[in-house]
């Protein structure tokens, strides 16, 4: 058959946002982890969509290990970036992390896409993506495409969404 296009993606942001749970998530369910714990430096995963073989960096979010990101910026082709919606104390955190990220030289001036999950919606005291776009002044980038998905990586629920989106930029 066709051999479907491959795409490495950096998957990124703060310590339990659900990175891993996402991203276990999107692999079929035979290849999916049980147990989930904190990422030690990264792993790498993978899992395929109708035309695209995605290779994925599942980075930690620990600070002690963020420092390891950016060597893998150039190799980067797409990037997931989770937030806690429910981590109000820490948005400012986030938003931090992603400014770093945007003005890195390997991502500056690139049209990488940004796929935001605004994750743990399920959650009583979280805020909305709106809200959350807001907090991180998703507006202000202009020159990469990026769009914003509510979700909730335990159920699965927006996972499909945020994909799809991904699919259809031109990667
Ligand atoms: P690091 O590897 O340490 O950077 O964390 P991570 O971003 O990979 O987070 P991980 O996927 O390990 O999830 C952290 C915790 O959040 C786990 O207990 C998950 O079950 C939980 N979790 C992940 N997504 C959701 C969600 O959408 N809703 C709720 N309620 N819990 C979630
Ligand atoms: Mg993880």
């Amino acid at each position: 058959g066709l051999k479907k296009k491959e795409v490495n993606v950096l998957c990124l942001g703060l310590d339990n946002s659900g990175k891993t749970t996402i991203i276990n998530q999107l692999k079929p369910s035979n290849a999916q982890a049980q147990d989930i714990v904190p990422t030690i430096g990264f792993s790498i995963e993978k899992f395929k969509t109708s035309s695209l073989s995605f290779t994925v960096f599942d980075m930690s979010g620990q600070g002690r290990y963020r420092n390891l990101w950016e060597h893998y910026y150039k190799e980067g082709q797409a990037i997931i970036f989770v937030i806690d919606s429910s981590d109000k104390l820490r948005m400012v955190v986030a938003k931090e992390e992603l400014d770093t990220l945007l003005n890195h030289p390997d991502i500056k001036h690139r049209r990488i896409p940004i796929l935001f999950f605004a994750n743990k919606m399920d959650l009583r005291d979280a805020l909305s993506s709106v809200k959350v776009s807001q907090l991180l002044c998703l507006e202000n980038i202009k020159d990469k495409p990026w769009h914003i998905c509510a979700s909730n990586a335990v159920q699965g629920e927006g996972l499909q969404e945020g994909v799809d989106w991904l699919q259809g930029t031109d990667l």
